[in-house]
């Protein structure tokens, strides 16, 4: 019987993988020597291996370039990167060293945009898509930006007041956008996103605000769908009912030119993903253009927002197994020496499912775990895999220290987690690791951020000076 570790993974998907692979009996991840970085730095630790994130931005740029290639499609693509999945600067340099523009989403995105500037590592023609609600200090730095002479900066609106509280603050003309608010899928809790101006508004909106407005331009539909850009009927639908608008609007607006279709790209959260992003590239270039000409109008320019595609499959996280509690005949905890509430939040708020794999020992039995986090609050656990409905790891031996990885969570842990500020139960954020691939193919590591200290969070509570 195969009892092993690497057998039971072995025989459950295709493995190795392109990015998965052993070496003995531990785990490497992009040629990443895992355990050597464990005893480089410790566990738990999380790291960044910024290489991932121009090999995805490339991939997509080629796919779009090709979809267009192959339709005839007369429109450009741009591709865009969301910086809330990820706002670091050691992100954005790596992401800016392609041919990428920006998408804001708050006031103080804007100062990231400066400073990029500042480095010279945008340009005035660099797009910078300005989305979400626009409160006082969003709608001002937008307006320096544009009065700067920014000229492809483009707020989207996103509500009704909006046009009005930018042109009282921008001297210069400037382009815009609109939001749709989609229709959410049936499922949800609500119908339409709280987000953008209604399907049916829009037109209305355009000619009651902006036809007259000498100051703008709309030049962009924006489209974002929540649940992502899947291969299902909502999708393709809430797809076409976009490109009606578009079609709508064009023959009354002739400045819009562009449609940008948000982010919302899967990335692998199991060893047995599969999504054809080739195929889903090909069909929407194709639909927006058939239906372009059943309307004829001339095609828009493409723009996409992708955050988790651009940053989450760069990220890892390791932590130890500390110790195992056996809590009845049927359940053993492995507790972990961090916190999956704090360091990988989105797994305790909207039950999303990494990549989990054991670093070392895979030539070990294995047993059925669950893993618990360090702080005392009962939802600190993680309990299965995407298609596994369970968690099996080498098994647990005192003596012999398992160590365990979570892949592809480059995307919004960092900043829902709060990075650097206040941790449930204390338990510090751990440190963070950059991974970079020199010249000649080998990879170098760098300590980008300690694991956090007493003091840090006793400073955060006041107790500073005392
Ligand atoms: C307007 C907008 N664009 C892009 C994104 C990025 O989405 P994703 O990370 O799924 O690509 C979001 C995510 O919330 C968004 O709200």
């Amino acid at each position: 019987m195969n009892t092993k570790y690497i057998d039971l993974i072995s025989q459950t998907y295709d493995f190795p993988q392109e990015e998965f692979t052993l070496n003995g009996d531990q785990l490497k991840f992009h040629d990443i020597d895992l355990m050597a970085l464990v005893e480089k730095y410790g566990a738990p630790l999380k790291f960044t291996y910024l290489p991932k994130i121009s090999e995805n931005i490339i991939r997509a740029q080629k796919w779009f370039q090709d979809a267009i290639v192959k339709h005839e499609y007369n429109g450009t693509y741009n591709y865009c990167y969301c910086t809330k999945s990820s706002h670091f600067k050691h992100v954005l340099d790596e992401a800016l060293k392609n041919d990428i523009h920006i998408e804001t989403s708050s006031a103080f995105d804007i100062d990231i945009v400066n400073r990029l500037m500042e480095k010279g590592k945008i340009t005035k023609d660099t797009y910078v898509i300005c989305n979400g609600f626009k409160r006082d200090q969003y709608i001002s730095n937008i307006s320096k930006l544009i009065n700067s002479g920014h000229q492809n900066c483009i707020p989207v609106i996103d509500n009704y007041e909006e046009i009005d509280l930018l042109t009282r603050v921008t001297d210069k003309d400037f382009k815009i956008g609109i939001r749709i608010a989609s229709e959410e899928e049936p499922k949800f809790e609500f119908y339409t996103s709280r987000l953008g101006i209604g399907y049916k508004n829009i037109v209305p909106f355009y000619e009651d605000q902006i036809k007259n407005n000498d100051q703008v331009e709309l030049k962009m539909l924006h489209f974002f769908i929540n649940t992502g850009i899947r291969d299902n009927a909502y999708y393709w639908n809430e797809l076409q009912k976009c490109l009606r608008v578009y079609t709508r609007l064009k023959k009354v607006c002739p400045s819009v030119d562009s449609l940008n279709i948000g982010g919302g790209f899967p990335i692998k959260n199991s060893l047995a993903f599969e999504y054809d992003y080739e195929y889903m590239i090909d069909e929407i270039i194709n639909q927006i253009k058939l239906t372009c000409e059943e309307e004829d109008v001339p095609v828009p320019h493409i723009f996409t927002e992708f955050g988790s595609y651009t940053v989450g499959e760069s990220g890892g996280a390791i932590y130890e197994v500390l110790y195992q509690k056996q809590q009845n005949d049927r359940e053993k905890w492995n507790m972990i020496n961090s916190s999956f509430i704090t360091t990988l939040p989105d797994s305790w708020a909207i039950s999303k499912r990494f990549i989990m794999l054991a670093v070392n020992r895979w030539q070990d039995r294995y047993e059925r775990v669950l893993l618990g986090g360090l702080t005392c609050d009962s939802d600190d656990y993680y309990n299965s895999e995407q298609n596994m409905n369970a968690i099996y790891l080498p098994k647990y031996e005192k003596e012999d220290p398992l160590f365990i990885g979570f892949f592809n969570t480059g995307a919004y842990q960092e900043s829902i987690g709060g990075f650097g500020g206040l941790q449930h139960c204390l338990i510090p954020s751990p440190k963070h690791i950059l991974i970079q691939k020199n010249e000649d193919g080998s990879l170098s590591t760098e300590l980008f951020s300690e694991q956090q200290k007493s003091e840090d969070l006793l400073k955060i509570l006041g107790y500073h000076g005392i």
